[in-house]
């Protein structure tokens, strides 16, 4: 099955930066068939000139489908990378159009990329040229306001792009005030191709509500550790306390395969809090684990909180 045929809404986990790793996209596919995977965003020039970074290209086969996200502004690095992506089997690319960062808008990468609009379409139609990707674009609503963006999202469509998914705030806002879908949903009456909407969507009830006449809906910062946010409560409970415990332990694992244990420590504190929260004793209990340095603990206070969890669950049906 390839993102064409995923049931509509397209429900989509967002590029993030040192979260959507392979670990974590296995962990959320494995709890959502349907959810689109974008995965964090990695430089061309790096991945030409870097062995090590091409790890990044590392995937589990149920992953599938998902767009691999790339940062640059060469046409000519984009396409010589985007035939790596394919002959690796990866379903598409997705360019990032819409990163704020100071060191990335200074290099003319990311949220750049919106107002040098021949540019970005000339990545778009070298990375066509050469392989036979998907080429799908994130971005935002424009560099001050949304004035430009049916213009510049039209260049896109034009030059060969066949999904746009687009974050509700301008550059200037960053991650400042309320995410604004209004102009996603007007983007969306002058555009053919799929168009999604991004910005401060809580869950997939949430993302449901706030889709409205758009082809699906991102999450980023709620999925945070909690991949959850994807099901549809309709059709899965929300997670026990046990299975949290039980998913953060086997998510850990699966960052484990590709670092070392002291850097996957220290990865997974991002994901932890999130995965803890709400269990007897959680503020002493983070503490302890945001601090653990050796694997061998934070495995044993997982398990410990892992079997509370368990009594406690005994204890509510045996009263
Ligand atoms: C830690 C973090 C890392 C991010 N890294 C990326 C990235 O690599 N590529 C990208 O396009 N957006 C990145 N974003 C932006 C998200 O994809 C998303 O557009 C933004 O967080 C708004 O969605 P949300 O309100 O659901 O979080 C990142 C956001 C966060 C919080």
């Amino acid at each position: 099955m390839t993102w064409k045929d995923f049931p509509r809404p397209l429900v989509c986990l967002a590029p993030m930066d040192g979260i959507t790793n392979t670990a974590y996209r296995r962990i959320v596919r494995g709890l959502s068939k349907r959810t689109l995977l974008f995965s964090e965003f990695t430089s061309v020039d790096g991945l030409l000139r870097s062995e090590r970074l091409r790890e990044r290209m590392d995937y589990h086969p149920s992953e599938h489908p998902f767009f691999m996200q790339l940062f640059g502004n060469d046409p000519q690095a984009f396409a010589e990378v985007s035939k790596m992506v394919e002959d690796r089997g990866i379903l598409g690319v997705d360019i990032n159009m819409g990163c704020p960062s100071k060191k990335i808008v200074n290099s003319q990468h990311g949220s750049a990329l919106m107002k040098d609009m021949d540019g970005a379409c000339r990545i778009i139609e070298s990375i066509r040229n050469a392989c036979n990707l998907e080429v799908s674009v994130k971005t935002r609503l424009g560099w001050g306001n949304a004035d430009n963006l049916i213009p510049f999202a039209k260049s896109l469509e034009a030059a060969g792009t066949s999904l746009v998914t687009i974050h509700g705030r301008t550059y200037r806002q960053a991650f400042k005030g309320n995410a604004n879908w209004e102009p996603i949903y007007e983007l969306k009456r002058n555009l053919s191709i799929p168009v999604v909407g991004n910005g401060d969507v809580q869950n997939y009830s949430d993302g449901i509500k706030k889709t409205k006449n758009l082809d699906g809906f991102m999450i980023g910062r709620s999925a945070i550790g909690n991949p959850w946010v994807f099901c549809n409560p309709s059709e899965r409970a929300s997670p026990s306390l046990a299975e949290r415990v039980e998913t953060a332990i086997r998510h850990y694992e699966l960052l484990r395969k590709f670092q070392t244990e002291h850097r996957a420590l220290r990865e997974f504190r991002k994901y932890l809090g999130e995965y803890i929260q709400g269990f007897r004793h959680a503020k002493e209990q983070r503490k302890q684990l945001m601090t653990c340095e050796r694997e061998e603990d934070f495995l044993y206070h997982m398990r410990e909180i892992a079997s509370w969890t368990i009594s406690d669950s005994e204890l509510a049906v045996a009263n």
